[in-house]
């Protein structure tokens, strides 16, 4: 049995010329609806901040004053300065906390709503080609990182930022020479910070899509988990896990390594800066030129200093974080969106009534560039109120063409025509409450029968539609056994049901809406023969309303249609009733007669 695949291609490799702040300045259309706050926080949090550096001015008033002159009341008063600021410091900082936490939730949510928005409008080609464990790790954990960065990082750059100028000012004015000797660090680690800001943003990309790649192996083996037990592949599926799990390990290990590079070089250099004042500075108060007072201040101001600028370097690592996640997330926001407007503008009605197709070619945009088109100037018309069956050998491309009637894929030429108009100048919206489908694969959602039934129809449609539709799909005696009836829940993709039981409920979808166009991709190849006849019974009253296109592979479907159309590599080969092309086609013979001639695919 083929391996299940798991390392999923990453859809799009890092742009070379990427700037983490120009991927963050895309935020921007969602922060701006909280800027007031988020600005008025940020103040907050520079005052606060700014206040831990008075701090020291007290210690030097307290040093060169009270206990100078040994005054135990001065000094009780410094230390309830002391007090004051400190518990100041800790309010300020709670209450910018208190201010950003909510409108950041909000921006989060409202991010993470617009991508979902954005998944269900994206084409199908779209979903053919992203993993689906990358669309999720971005809704999910890039998200939040893209939170966690407007929460934290953003605001304390600047605060740390505002800080560090504060501190080194009142630095130079204590004592220049000093304050230029803690100076000397900051080159090399400007210079530090952006060979690593480089870096650690390629890596924080990599671990991202090992992320995403990570959750579509979890994903597939969760939906898959019938055939991973049946086969007995748990052992592979675990180690392929474990190799992509350890592949994203040694990649959060690669981000550690940076990380504590560049702690190290931020939190040496510095120290070793402040070891050198000190030195300096005991000398200048030895030789008389610097008060003890001074020396004091300068130095706590000095370690003042040392948060804000150890911290720059995991702010900058969040924020690198943020923009990749930004990135991924920007991905998918800017991926073309199916146009809700008609491709073509003027809206012209000619040629008779029904589904015509004329001259319709398509190939599936990531086939390989030789291959032949799926389908290759396909002219077909069924009358209005006719139904017309489609038989194929596998892989003939059936499926394709249904998919084309409901813009669910775009012809690459040709037309086709719904009642005289042209799909491709209809509304979507309304060009696919015109046509209803039932798919090869029946799916179906976590909600209860009743809904997903009735999603096939519009929001008027009740009781009395959903009994007719389970009616026709002779689904109604099953669902009524089921413990709630129609208010029974099925579990993700139904697979509480049976295969039978799916396909009657998909098909009881497409009927409910009493759709004018009907497309039905082999509707009862699940069905044991009596059930078959008695849905084909009820299912020609529902024929004789509609204008509808049956794929079928077996005789039984095939009579439901009062003609049959042959698709054979990529044409129409032949259109008749069953019985002329039984007579005149010698592959459609072949197909009808389930005879063995060697060859599966002709
Ligand atoms: N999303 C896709 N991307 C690329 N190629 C595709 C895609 N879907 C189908 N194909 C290819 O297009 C061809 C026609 O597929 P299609 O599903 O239309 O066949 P079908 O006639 O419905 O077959 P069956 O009777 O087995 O359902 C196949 O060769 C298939 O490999
Ligand atoms: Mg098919």
């Amino acid at each position: 049995m083929p391996e299940i695949p798991v390392a999923p291609e990453p859809p799009a490799p890092a742009a070379p010329d990427r700037s983490a702040v120009r991927a963050l300045l895309r935020l921007w259309p969602y922060v701006r609806p909280v800027r007031r706050r988020l600005f008025t926080a940020a103040f907050v949090a520079v005052v606060a901040s700014c206040l831990s550096l008075v701090i020291p001015l007290v210690l030097k008033w307290l040093v060169d004053g009270p206990v100078a002159d040994r005054d135990p009341g001065g000094v009780w008063l410094g230390a309830l300065y002391l007090l004051l600021l400190g518990i100041t410091e800790a309010v300020l900082f709670g209450f910018r906390r208190w201010l950003v936490a909510r409108p950041l939730a909000g921006v989060e949510a409202r991010m993470r709503a617009d991508l979902y928005g954005r998944l269900q409008r994206l084409p199908i080609a779209f979903h053919d080609r992203w993993a689906s464990g990358q669309l999720l790790s971005r809704g999910t954990t890039d998200l939040m990182l893209v939170r966690m960065f407007l929460a934290f990082p953003l605001t304390f750059l600047l605060v740390n930022g505002v800080t560090i100028l504060a501190g080194y000012v009142l630095l130079l004015a204590q004592d220049w020479s000093l304050g230029l000797v803690l100076l000397t660090p900051v080159i090399p680690l400007v210079i530090v910070c952006s060979v690593f800001e480089g870096r650690y943003g390629a890596v924080a990309r990599r671990a991202q899509d090992q992320v995403g790649d990570l959750t579509t192996v979890v994903e597939e083996s969760v939906l898959g988990i019938r055939i991973v037990k049946g086969f007995g592949r748990h052992r592979s599926q675990a180690l392929a896990f474990r190799d992509l799990a350890s592949t994203l390990r040694g990649t959060e290990l690669a981000k550690a390594r940076l990380l504590a590079m560049i702690w190290a070089v931020i939190t040496v250099v510095p120290e070793l800066a402040i070891g050198a004042a000190l030195v300096l500075g005991t000398v200048q108060v030895a030789d008389g030129d610097l008060s003890a007072g001074t020396l004091v201040a300068f130095l706590s101001t000095a370690m003042a200093l040392r948060w804000p600028v150890e911290s720059i370097g995991f702010l900058l690592a969040m924020s690198q974080e943020a923009a990749t996640a930004t990135e991924r997330y920007f991905e998918v926001m800017d991926a073309d969106e199916e146009p809700d407007a008609p491709a073509r503008t003027a809206t012209t009605t000619d040629g008779p009534g029904g589904v015509r197709f004329e001259g319709v070619s398509f190939r599936y945009p990531d086939a390989p560039r030789d291959a032949p088109p799926v389908l290759d100037g396909i002219d077909l018309h069924i009358r209005p109120g006719e139904t017309l069956a489609l038989v194929g050998g596998t892989g003939s491309g059936k499926t394709t063409l249904t998919a084309l009637v409901p813009r669910l894929h775009e012809a690459s030429a040709g037309r086709i025509l719904l009642d005289g108009e042209d799909i491709a100048l209809m509304e979507r919206d309304r060009l696919r409450s015109l046509v209803s489908m039932a798919f090869e694969e029946p799916t179906l959602f976590s909600a209860s029968v009743g809904e997903n039934v009735l999603m096939g129809a519009g929001d008027e449609a009740g009781e009395p539609e959903l009994r007719r539709a389970l009616g026709v799909a002779q689904a109604d005696g099953f669902v009524d056994r089921l413990p709630d009836g129609t208010g029974t829940q099925v579990g993700e993709q139904g697979l509480s049901l049976s295969g039978g039981q799916r396909q009657r409920l998909a098909l009881a979808r497409a009927v409910v809406g009493r759709p004018r166009f009907l497309i039905l991709d082999d509707p009862l190849s699940a069905l044991d023969v009596h059930t078959e006849a008695r849905v084909e019974a009820a299912l020609r009253e529902v024929l004789r309303e509609t204008t509808a296109l049956v794929v079928a592979h077996r005789p039984s479907t095939v009579m439901l249609a009062d003609r049959v159309a042959l698709l054979s590599r990529g044409r129409i080969a032949a259109v008749g009733t069953h019985q002329e092309l039984l007579r005149t086609s010698e592959e459609y013979a072949w197909l009808m007669s389930g005879e063995d001639k060697g060859t599966e695919d002709r």
